[in-house]
């Protein structure tokens, strides 16, 4: 057992799970490297966390992500990082672009563009899925929201990390890392300054513009309240739902039984992605700031004090999912675990869903098979996001060999 763990260590980033075990097991709240967060690992632990946000302050998300050598950064300011009122307010007006009217006007469009992208892929030779399919799909989706131009749809990904993970994982010797977070933060605020301004010279139907045509209270949102707007469904939208995807391969890689049962029965695939996202969450952890004294899990901590909500944790606890490290996508569901709990319940994850089955029914579509490319599969992670870092693999023709 050890002293203290270290969330970025490289057997850590590969398979997190045996370590959390081990702290729930022996240390459920205990400080962690890097950073010296308090990690909370245990599922009742973590529920009682995310249900009071009045001891547990969300704003623990902006002292993670906007270090002072940063200079700002518009993630931090957006309602994720907001605690009751304020988060109330914000959340009530953009509710509505998620709703199941959004959705079903969505769904044509996220289907065409995900055959889009598979028919697109190359059949019978290694590739990288990451890019053309994992990361493809999401940014596409949050840039037709958005409005964003199609050729900013790449760019959309790089600053989502750089903002996040690249904040979160520099180390205080690290200057080229700090300027490339900067340099990030400048650009996405330079692109969607712009976008703001077109759209308020010329409303649309999309997101931005219902945004700018929003009042709360009789006010318009200012300026900085759009732009962390914009960062949060970057960042929201594109980091987490792209591991989902990527991850739903790598299952399927190891179990190649289930390929060919969503292969047969197409509606069994929104119970596999409910047991995608429980066995491999996307968002591994939530930060949290303790507001006054609390005893969490044995320990007594002082006001003030950073946590780190593992929700990877949480989600394989035996105490709540028996045989926790199997997958079965035969489990009682919905897992809503993934995507949080409280007032901060993630409001993208009717999308997420949606687009998890769509982008795997055009891949089932198209392939007959999948196999593992020539490379071993890589994991990232930061303290919030895991998924692989590329994905090699070659998808066979269906009606081929
Ligand atoms: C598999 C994909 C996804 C996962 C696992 C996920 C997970 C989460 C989690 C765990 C939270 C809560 C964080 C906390 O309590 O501190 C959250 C919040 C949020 N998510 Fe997601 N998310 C996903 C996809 C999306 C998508 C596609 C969007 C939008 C396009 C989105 C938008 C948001 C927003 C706006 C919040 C903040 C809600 C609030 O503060 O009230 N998410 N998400």
């Amino acid at each position: 057992m050890k002293t203290r763990y270290d969330l970025l260590s490289p057997e850590v980033k590969a398979n997190p799970y045996p370590t959390y075990a081990e702290m729930r097991h022996h240390s459920p709240v205990c400080q962690v490297d890097p950073g010296g967060m308090w990690a909370v690992s245990r599922y009742a632990d973590v529920m009682r966390v995310l249900k009071d946000p009045g001891l547990f302050s969300s704003r623990g998300f902006g002292v993670a992500t906007n270090p002072p050598w940063l200079g700002g950064n518009p993630f931090s300011e957006s309602m994720l990082a907001m605690d009751p009122p304020e988060h109330g307010r914000l959340r009530t007006l953009i509710t509505r672009a998620f709703g199941r009217a959004a959705m079903e006007r969505l769904e044509p469009r996220v289907r065409a563009f995900a055959a889009r992208a598979v028919a697109e892929l190359p059949l019978g030779a290694p590739v990288d899925v990451m890019a053309p399919y994992a990361l493809r799909i999401p940014a596409f989706v949050i840039g037709d929201m958005l409005g964003v131009d199609p050729a900013l749809h790449v760019r959309l990904k790089r600053w989502a990390d750089l903002i996040t993970g690249g904040v979160t994982t520099v180390r205080p010797e690290e200057e080229e890392r700090k300027q490339l977070a900067r340099d990030a933060v400048a650009e996405l605020k330079g692109a969607f300054g712009e976008l703001l301004e077109k759209r308020r010279q010329a409303p649309g139907e999309d997101l931005l513009s219902e945004l700018l045509r929003a009042r709360v209270e009789g006010e318009a949102l200012t300026p900085s309240e759009l732009m962390a707007f914009c960062a949060l469904l970057l960042v929201g939208g594109i980091e987490t739902a792209v591991n989902m995807l990527a991850v739903s391969l790598v299952v399927l890689l190891e179990q190649p039984a289930l390929w060919t049962r969503l292969r047969e029965d197409r509606s069994a695939i929104p119970a596999f992605i409910e047991e995608v996202l429980r066995y491999e969450p996307p968002v591994q952890a939530a930060p949290r700031l303790t507001t006054a004294e609390v005893e969490l899990g044995g320990v007594r901590l002082p006001a003030g004090t950073p946590l780190l909500v593992l929700l990877g944790s949480a989600c394989h606890d035996e105490a709540q999912f028996p045989q926790a490290d199997r997958f079965d996508m035969d489990r009682p569901g919905p897992q809503n675990l993934p995507f949080g709990h409280g007032i901060h319940f993630c409001l993208g994850a009717q999308l997420a869903r949606m687009e998890g089955r769509l982008a795997l029914e055009a891949l089932l579509d198209r392939c007959a098979r999948l196999e593992r490319g020539p490379e071993p599969v890589r994991w990232h992670r930061t303290l919030v996001v895991r998924g692989p870092a590329s994905l090699p693999v070659v998808l066979h023709p269906a009606g081929g060999p």
